[in-house]
């Protein structure tokens, strides 16, 4: 079984965006470690985008198959309803969603305060840079 690693808008750019806030490896990098994570218990569907259209599909996907997800907003956490709306389709469904960031959003500006998709994920990781996926992915392979 697999589990989805899905990252919105701008996470296209890890490595070189904001290093002092997101560090300076990039998703191929992160895809590398949670592989090593996972030792081929899980296997591991990094993907990425811009649109929240695409997000939203892949996310019934995740319905669809009864496929975890780890999913990191970005920019998107702070005001899209239609990815909390596809996001409460997955957890309504009884597949776990956590959502991550790599940064400690709260300890940011204040319009980061706010996420509109955590009040219906299973679970919130923060702040650990790559790590916060990789305890995304531990509570998985613990079985949530
Ligand atoms: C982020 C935090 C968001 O506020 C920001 O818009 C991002 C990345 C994080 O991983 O820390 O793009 O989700």
């Amino acid at each position: 079984s697999s589990v989805l690693v899905l990252n919105g808008p701008n996470l296209g750019r890890l490595g070189s965006r904001e290093p002092d806030v997101y560090g300076s490896q990039d998703l191929e990098s992160l895809r590398a470690l949670l592989e090593t994570d996972a030792a081929g218990r899980l296997s591991i569907d990094l993907r990425q985008t811009n649109d929240e259209a695409e997000l939203v599909s892949w996310l019934y996907e995740a319905v669809d198959t009864a496929t975890p997800v780890i999913l990191n907003p970005a920019a998107f956490t702070h005001y899209s309803y239609a990815l909390r709306d596809a996001a409460a389709l997955v957890t309504k469904a009884g597949v776990p969603l956590i959502e991550v960031h790599i940064s400690n959003p709260h300890a940011r500006e204040t319009f980061r305060h706010t996420s509109v998709i955590s009040g219906i994920a299973t679970g919130v990781v923060a702040g650990f840079g790559f790590g916060s996926y990789r305890l995304a992915l531990a509570s998985l392979l613990w079985g949530v």
